[in-house]
């Protein structure tokens, strides 16, 4: 009898050595698209990479399509998303193929809340375009009306999706910042009530024009495309803030630009774009906007968990268990 030939690895671009470690220490054969290092795979190479595989692994970045997924018939088993959101992945031609879908929940919380923060922090203090003032050489003087920003303390913040990140954000707002935390999901998180007295409000109008800070932790999908549009940026305060660390498409983002233009809220601080990672060409031109490269799960520790986790899913796939990030597919 011929000795079995190893499983087959598709890593769609560079990740960790985190990830990539423990599926050779399996004896799995581990092929890297090296070329996409620091660009999304194309279709082309995701399907040539698929072809013959026993698992892909694959980034935010990276489609995959039912043609990523006959290329690797019959042999594709898993999907293992190197993120927590899945949206790039067509869950229906995975479940219609069996091929199973993975994430990496729970690993990335800490540093997606922290970034959050972070952003609301420095959109309402100026704290990019006060850096620029100073660097240009405009700093001449202090001045009584110099860059006036935004306090937080008992402020109101308001959280559509109320998730693991979005319960970190409002621990951090309530805790730190004495700020009343209002939300709106799917289904009430009792917890989050209990934890930091948050107050569940139905419908999304009756949330939007109470909140100072709108801060967005729902994933993308057809109901929340464009959840945030020119009709709802209309119904928040003109002294109001809106984060983004979610996925781009959640914001229209031509409404966003003419909000902003407009004076319809005071700013707005982005890690994710409607057409990542291309920015819309107005934003580029506003101060009243901090952008970041879609980096809040960026740090090396948690970067290097969302890798383990990836490939641990992997492994318990090929070795016939369950992997305990499953996506569920309705
Ligand atoms: C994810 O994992 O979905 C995040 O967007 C990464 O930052």
């Amino acid at each position: 009898m011929s000795p079995r030939s190893p499983m087959r690895i598709f890593v769609t671009r560079p990740i960790p050595e985190a990830g990539i470690r423990p599926l050779k220490a399996r004896g799995y054969d581990v092929a890297i698209n090296a070329e996409a290092r620091d660009r999304p795979a194309e279709e082309r190479e995701l399907v040539a990479g698929a072809r013959g595989t026993d698992a892909v692994l694959s980034l935010l970045t990276d489609k995959i399509t039912s043609r990523v997924m006959d290329a690797g018939r019959p042999t594709l088993k898993i999907v293992a998303n190197l993120a927590v959101g899945y949206d790039n992945i067509d869950l229906i031609a995975a479940a219609e193929r069996n091929i199973r879908v993975t994430h990496t929940p729970g690993v990335l919380d800490e540093s997606v809340a922290e970034h959050a923060f972070a952003l609301l922090m420095a959109i309402s203090k100026r704290i990019v375009e006060g850096d620029r003032y100073v660097r240009e050489g405009k700093f001449r003087s202090w001045g009584p009306m110099l860059m006036l920003g935004a306090d937080l303390a008992e402020k109101t913040l308001g959280l559509i999706g109320a998730g693991r990140i979005a319960s970190r954000v409002a621990g951090f707002a309530h805790k730190g910042f004495r700020m009343k935390i209002l939300y709106n999901d799917l289904r009430r998180n009792e917890r989050l009530e209990d934890e930091v007295g948050a107050t569940f409000v139905s419908p999304l109008e009756a949330l939007i024009p109470q909140c100072d800070f709108l801060s967005l932790h729902c994933p993308l999908n057809a109901q929340t495309e464009h959840l945030i549009d020119e009709r709802r940026l209309g119904l928040m305060k003109p002294s109001a803030y809106l984060i983004n660390t979610a996925r781009g498409p959640i914001v229209d983002e031509a409404a966003l630009v003419r909000a902003l233009e407009l004076g319809k809220i005071k700013g707005a601080a982005l890690d994710v774009f409607e057409f990542e990672p291309k920015v819309t060409e107005g934003l580029l031109r506003l101060d009243n906007v901090v952008m970041t490269p879609h980096t809040a799960s960026a740090s090396e520790a948690t970067r290097n968990k969302m890798a383990e986790m990836a490939a641990a899913n992997i492994i318990e796939a090929l070795e016939g268990r369950t992997p305990p990030n499953l996506v569920k597919i309705s």
